[in-house]
């Protein structure tokens, strides 16, 4: 299905962890659209995935860097032009991480540290690559920022604990940047909130097999698949989006507008 939209265009991919991540499936679709990229993931991801097979099967170079570090995001973006031969057109924005999920805290017993990391991980680190690229004059005119969301940004899933609060954090840094970004250089910036999908992030949430059936049942398109992602995130970093900025795109088969399916009527109402 390659239609080359992004021919000759360059970018950042970061978080490809395995090839189940959504960044995986990612910079393979935007490399068959024409587009030369760098992939990047933090230090330890690095060593315990598999990135080299993603690099070598889509002729890319690693650059290791932790999002939560500016002087990292400072050497990505600079090296990143430097061996792409020009600047950026794209940039995806795929990581998340809290340690209170990782480590099962329930949501009334948080470790405030691990908040922080939470937030910094996975929502501040967006406006550090947001001001990384802007300090580093990376961004050609016209080109497109897209990180990820879920729902849990704007309704409760008790399971997603502090999670929710970095995807509020992230979907507010798309407006806020996005404006300043447009007004600089016509530069958009978006976030795609995704339906549940099955990844090593995904597979971390408690119960994430439940939510994943829940929102199947939910959605009367399905959910969205990480293939379906890295579709639309191929059309966000295309010339065909120019005017869309400081959104947060729903992709995932209606979810967000559905009360309730028959599906769930369905299962609810058996015996
Ligand atoms: N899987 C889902 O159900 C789902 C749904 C909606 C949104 N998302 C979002 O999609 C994005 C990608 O997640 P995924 O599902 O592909 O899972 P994934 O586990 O494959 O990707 C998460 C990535 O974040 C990276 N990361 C963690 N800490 C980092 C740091 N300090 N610096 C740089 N990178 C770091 C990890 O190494 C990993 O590559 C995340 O923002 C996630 O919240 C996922």
């Amino acid at each position: 299905m390659a239609h080359q939209l992004l021919k000759g265009k360059r970018g950042i991919i970061f978080g490809a962890l395995d090839e189940n991540s959504i960044a995986w499936k990612t910079a393979l679709r935007v490399k068959e659209e024409g587009a030369y990229f760098t992939l990047t993931n933090a230090p330890i991801a690095l060593r315990m995935g598999k990135i080299n097979e993603l690099a070598k099967a889509c002729d890319a170079q690693v650059i290791p860097a932790d999002a939560t570090s500016e002087q990292e995001l400072h050497h990505l973006f600079t090296k990143s032009i430097e061996i792409l031969g020009g600047k950026l057109d794209f940039v995806l924005h795929s990581i998340g991480m809290s340690p209170n999920v990782r480590k099962d805290k329930s949501y009334g017993d948080l470790n405030y540290d691990w908040f922080l990391k939470t937030l910094d991980i996975s929502g501040v680190s967006f406006h550090k690559v947001l001001q990384t690229a802007e300090k580093t004059d990376a961004m050609n005119e016209w080109g497109s920022v897209v990180a990820l969301s879920y729902i849990a940004a704007q309704r409760t899933f008790p399971d997603y604990s502090d999670m929710a609060q970095a995807k509020s954090v992230l979907e507010s840094i798309a407006r806020s940047y996005g404006y300043r970004f447009a007004k600089l250089k016509k530069v958009r910036v978006n976030t795609i909130s995704q339906s549940p999908t099955k990844t090593t992030a995904g597979a971390g949430i408690s119960g994430f097999d439940v939510f994943y059936d829940y929102a199947q049942m939910m959605s009367p398109l399905g959910n969205a698949s990480a293939e379906d992602c890295a579709n639309y995130i191929v059309l966000m970093f295309s010339d065909y989006t120019r005017m869309v900025t400081m959104q947060n795109l729903m992709h995932d088969g209606g979810f967000s507008s559905t009360g309730i399916t028959e599906d769930l009527i369905e299962r609810l109402t058996k015996p």
